[in-house]
């Protein structure tokens, strides 16, 4: 259940199938919602909208109780038990927007809401369709990072606002006292006229006034080009951060390869690809059959081993024993922090050793370190 739920870290057909759905019955729905305000389709059609309403909450709430049901197989979360570990996963944001989606409908059923009012809150389950797109972390996370040149931009769309309501004010509030009469009443005009949307309900009159306004007109051209700007750069910075290149420097500080000389690190710079990991996400999985071995570059990672996980950083390798000893993977390895990973696939990783004895050597000596120490856990425990 756990791999179909959270299918977008599996291949699993079944999960593609139950996300497919999920999102067509949350389009459906959100139609459906914005039907009923239409009088005529209302008035006929009502109490299939209302069938269709309690069908998709009713598949929210499974889907819901389902996923706080399996969330603690995911490692990280597991490692709490049981309630601490699907308390975190219903306090996370995901979680949350699940709940705003169904909540509404059966707050209904509790206190007594205008039911036009519960509307507005019902199509709420649109957010539910974040889960589906990677990017949108992406436009988090660059929203996160930017936000004090984005706030800078705010305040100084703000001062320009209430600068230019001011002397609209001066120069029309006799022309026209009904629509300039205070500086508040000048705003209206001030926002779209900044905002180039320009309703034309309130213009200027005076000569004066005029003038202004075309200035006004202009920089409101130029103000929207200053967040646009910062975001831009904002999602070019993010994005080469996560399609870091793998340069010689990166792969001449990984202690592995310390003893090479610059041919032979330039040839393994080749063949090493480069991966980025979001925190929690796991790497590799216990009994899954392995095709690479990972190089950590930055971040922690944690390597499942009862009692006593162990943490990796920097310099460190892992998923190794699979290739070295044709098996499963012997834990599950997760990203702690955000990581950037350099990984070897299993025909490139057998010429290295192959090329390389002293890496073959380095490699399978802590690879047999691991094994031992794994098997000393379990003859303790
Ligand atoms: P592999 O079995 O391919 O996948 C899981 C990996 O966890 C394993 O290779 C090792 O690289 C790593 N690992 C296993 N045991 C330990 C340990 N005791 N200390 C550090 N890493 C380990």
């Amino acid at each position: 259940m756990f791999a179909v739920l959270e299918a977008s870290t599996s291949t699993d057909w079944r999960g593609r199938a139950v996300d497919a759905f999920i999102i067509v019955l949350i389009l459906a729905s959100v139609v459906s919602v914005s039907l009923e305000t239409v009088p005529s389709v209302a008035g006929e059609y009502s109490h299939i909208l209302f069938a269709f309403d309690v069908f998709s909450i009713a598949v929210f709430t499974v889907e819901y109780a389902l996923r706080v049901w399996v969330c603690i197989e995911n490692p990280v979360l597991g490692q709490y038990g049981a309630v601490k570990g699907r308390l975190r996963y219903m306090t996370s944001p995901m979680a949350l927007i699940d709940l705003v989606a169904i909540l509404p409908f059966y707050l209904g059923f509790i206190v007594d809401v205008d039911l036009r009012f519960m509307r507005v809150f019902r199509v709420l389950r649109l957010l539910k369709l974040t889960r589906y797109s990677p990017a949108i972390e992406t436009v988090f996370a660059v929203l996160i990072q930017q936000r004090r040149p984005l706030v800078a931009s705010l305040i100084i769309m703000l001062i320009l606002l209430v600068v230019s309501a001011s002397v609209a004010y001066m120069f029309e509030h006799q022309a026209q006292p009904d629509k300039f009469g205070s500086i508040p009443h000048s705003l209206w005009w001030a926002i779209a006229t900044l905002a180039t949307v320009g309703y034309g309900d309130v213009t200027p009159v005076t000569a004066g006034g005029k003038l202004f306004g075309s200035v006004i007109m202009i920089l409101g051209v130029g103000m929207y080009a200053l967040p646009t700007g910062i975001l831009a750069m904002g999602f070019h910075e993010e994005f080469r951060r996560r399609d870091f290149t793998v340069t010689w420097g990166l792969v001449a500080s990984v202690p592995l390869f310390a003893d090479l000389d610059a041919k032979q690190i330039a040839e393994i710079t080749r063949h090493l690809q480069p991966k980025l990991v979001p925190p929690r996400y796991a790497i590799v999985r216990h009994g899954e059959a392995a095709d690479s071995m990972y190089f950590i570059v930055s971040g922690e990672v944690e390597v499942e081993i009862h009692p006593h996980p162990v943490h990796l950083g920097p310099g460190d390798f892992f998923g190794e024993i699979a290739l070295l000893k044709h098996q499963p993977r012997m834990a599950t390895v997760t990203a702690i922090t955000e990581c950037q990973l350099l990984f070897l696939e299993i025909a490139d990783f057998q010429r290295l050793l192959r090329d390389h004895p002293m890496i073959a050597e380095a490699v399978t000596g802590v690879a047999e370190k691991r094994l031992k120490e794994i098997e000393a856990m379990n003859l303790v425990h």
